[in-house]
């Protein structure tokens, strides 16, 4: 049972907190839920005190004997502010403590998940978008908003996420520590190799796992590397973020950082080929005529290369690899999965069959996970989830 402690401020989604409280106290947690005046007015004290079973006082100035928003802040092991208003993010970043919990966020120490939610306008408004950079490099977690139907009749970005993913990622930073004086480098995306300055070729990969490998293993208390291929740029606590493209900016970032890290986990899709000779202008249609051949050579396979420098110099480095497979059964997939963890040389192997295409851009994934010490695991789950079951038998190994 963790103490956790839930801001709401007053945005329209205010009333989404009630659903909140029970995923929590449903799962045996105890809510101590502290409103901002602005809350008030969408939804009632009373509905927060009968859903969440504590009394709701968001008054700094009353019970002033019990000092109650730092006993509020040392006990919490969990703070959740939902939804955060573009105000209270303002508030935040620059450390204006005027209620009750402006106060309880300065002083707690505890890991906090903020959950923004406004018009599109003004959640991509510069200062916003300049607090949010702030707060999530001071170790904040901030969930990014959904795209969807707004207050009005508009649509876009500005959401309140589901009350669910509310929950499952604010629960998912009070998970164990287990991963502190951990370096992982984890590779992310599909790279692009290019074909003249317009064009290239790539693939489906989001880097959806990845990306959730990534905060997942931060989230446990490891330093992170996250090499993104073509995937934009990701900001999370704990993680640092390098950005790539080909196949060989991909390879030099990865050996940049191989002789410090304690796991390498490649979830990036690779192309296993490149232009050999990348035109230097748009190639043009109009002479190059109907039919154009375009010759490929080998790109570097980092992953069994990295594993051969690991071998070679001794490196206390475990190896995760990826296959994206067609596979026509589940038998199929794991004869090709246990292939690919000989072939590979790497200590674990994630094996996902793509035949349908779910997989790519999904938030759900359905992987057999396969390590060289015999441990054999299926696991149909969230991308978040099964970044956590392969961060487990990385633990085991
Ligand atoms: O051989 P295949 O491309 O299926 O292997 C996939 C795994 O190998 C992934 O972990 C991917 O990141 C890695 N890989 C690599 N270098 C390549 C191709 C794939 O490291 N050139």
């Amino acid at each position: 049972m963790a103490r956790i402690v839930l801001g709401v401020t007053g945005g329209i989604a205010a009333y989404k907190a009630t659903a909140i409280i029970r995923l929590l106290t449903e799962a045996g947690h105890s809510v101590k839920v502290i409103p901002t005046q602005n809350a008030l007015r969408f939804i009632g004290a009373t509905t927060l005190e009968a859903l969440s079973h504590n009394s709701v006082d968001p008054d700094l100035y009353t019970d002033v004997e019990s000092v109650k928003h730092i006993a509020l802040a040392q006990e919490a092991h969990l703070v959740i502010v939902a939804p955060a208003t573009a105000s209270f993010l303002a508030r935040l970043a620059s450390g204006v403590a005027d209620d009750l919990l402006d106060n309880t966020l300065l002083a707690t120490t505890a890991p906090v998940l903020v959950a923004p939610a406004m018009h599109t306008e003004m959640w991509f408004n510069a200062a916003t978008q300049a607090n949010v950079a702030t707060l999530t490099s001071r170790n904040i977690t901030i969930l990014e908003p959904d795209a969807g139907r707004l207050t009005g009749e508009d649509s876009g970005v500005g959401r309140l996420p589901e009350p669910e993913v509310i929950v499952e990622t604010a629960l998912g930073l009070l998970q164990t520590q287990d991963l502190i004086g951990q370096h992982f480098v984890i590779t992310a995306g599909g790279t692009q190799e290019p074909i003249d300055p317009v064009r290239y070729i790539g693939n489906h990969s989001s880097g959806k796992q990845g990306i959730a490998i990534a905060k997942a293993a931060a989230h446990r208390g490891a330093k992170v590397t996250l090499i993104g291929a073509n995937i934009g740029s990701i900001s999370a606590r704990n993680v640092d973020f390098v950005a790539v493209s080909d196949a060989r900016e991909l390879q030099k970032a990865v050996e940049a950082n191989l002789d410090k890290v304690t796991a390498l986990i490649m979830t990036a899709a690779v192309s296993d080929f490149r232009v050999e000779s990348v035109s230097p202008k748009k190639i043009k249609r109009a002479i190059a005529g109907d039919k154009i051949s375009i010759e490929l050579v080998a790109n570097p396979d980092i992953l069994a290369s990295s594993v051969t420098r690991i071998k070679a110099d001794g490196l206390k480095c475990l190896t995760v690899g990826f296959a994206a497979e067609t596979a026509a059964s589940e038998s199929d997939l794991r004869q090709l999965a246990a292939h690919k963890l000989m072939s590979k040389g790497c200590d674990v192997l994630v094996a996902n069959d793509v035949s349908n295409g779910q997989v790519f851009g999904s938030d759900q994934n359905s992987v057999l996970i396969l390590a060289k010490s015999g441990i054999e695991r299926a696991v149909s789950a969230s991308k978040t989830e099964v970044a956590n079951a392969i961060l487990d038998i990385l633990i085991e190994l």
